[in-house]
């Protein structure tokens, strides 16, 4: 068994988060004939996944709010014409009548020259995720499941660029100048929140998030794949101030709308390996 194809490679131009809601009668019997390659990873939520290292993603609600939407099913459609991924989406939701989408969301690369992709801030992200074996050390279990947590969150960037440049690059730990991260930069300061090594064990996961822009607003869709469950939520709480009761600086003007955990199995000639 190996990890789904489309979990490791950086982000495409084009993508679409699909979360979709089980009817009573559904079960994953329709995921079996599905064909698993670059273009599409699937993730189950823990209702269907019948494994406990999946559970449901937990809100939280003391110092700033972050919502928990868990869904039983997801569907990231990848890739580079995104007339693809609509036809593409279009036939998997046909097959699968026994769900609802509960969310749709249209993600892109910013920065399509770029390695590594911008978010709407205009700051790079994604600078240091793991790479090479660090890379699937952090994103899979030995059996190639992975666990990933899914964040539609909302910028208000009139808000954010009324800052002047220091208090923007203050808010992130990094100059936006060279992508330079600060020394000097605030206890706030994202970068220095999510330090992976700074945690204990060590809090790396891997970053697929891509940016979205609609007429409801505009954001990020932040994807962390894990081996398990437990970095990114380390995290997290870290972010919302659970520890020290500092709030990661992005607060100030991005806010989480959804939140869901996924188990991502590993597959087998081309299928979805679903008994963990
Ligand atoms: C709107 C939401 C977010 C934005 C705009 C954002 C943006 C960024 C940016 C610009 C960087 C610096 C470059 C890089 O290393 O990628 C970064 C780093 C990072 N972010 Fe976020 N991020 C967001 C949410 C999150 C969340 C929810 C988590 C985890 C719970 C997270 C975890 C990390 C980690 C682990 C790093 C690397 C830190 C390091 O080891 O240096 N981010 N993010």
């Amino acid at each position: 068994m190996t990890p789904q194809p489309g979990i490791l490679p950086g982000i495409p131009n084009y993508g679409r988060y699909i979360e979709l809601r089980a009817k009573p009668e559904a079960s994953l019997k329709a995921l079996e004939g599905f064909k698993i390659d670059e273009g599409l990873v699937v993730g189950i939520g823990p209702r269907l996944a019948g494994n406990d290292a999946v559970y449901g993603f937990k809100a939280i609600s003391c110092l700033v709010d972050i919502p928990s939407t868990q869904a039983d099913l997801l569907l990231w459609l990848r890739g580079n014409d995104a007339g693809d991924i609509a036809s593409r989406a279009r036939r998997l939701l046909q097959a699968l009548p026994d769900f609802e989408v509960v969310r749709m969301v249209n993600g892109f690369k910013f920065g399509v020259d770029l390695e590594t992709g911008l978010d709407l801030s205009g700051y790079e992200d994604g600078t240091e995720n793991p790479k090479g074996d660090a890379a699937t050390a952090a994103a899979f279990a030995p059996d190639g499941s992975s666990f990933l947590s899914l964040q539609v969150w909302e910028h208000d960037l009139a808000t954010f660029e009324a800052r002047p440049q220091a208090a923007q690059d203050d808010i992130i730990g990094r100059r936006l100048r060279d992508n330079e991260e600060m020394e000097d930069a605030p206890e706030f300061a994202h970068v220095k929140r999510t330090a992976q090594e700074s945690f204990t064990p060590e809090a790396f996961v891997l970053r697929r998030s891509m940016p979205w822009s609609e007429a409801g607003g505009e954001g990020l869709v932040f994807a962390a794949f894990g081996h398990s469950l437990a970095p990114f939520e380390a995290l997290l709480n870290r972010m919302a101030g659970a520890e020290d009761g500092i709030v990661d600086g992005l607060f100030a003007f991005t806010h989480p709308v959804s939140g869901a955990n996924y188990w991502c199995p590993p597959v087998a000639s081309g299928k979805l390996s679903l008994t963990p």
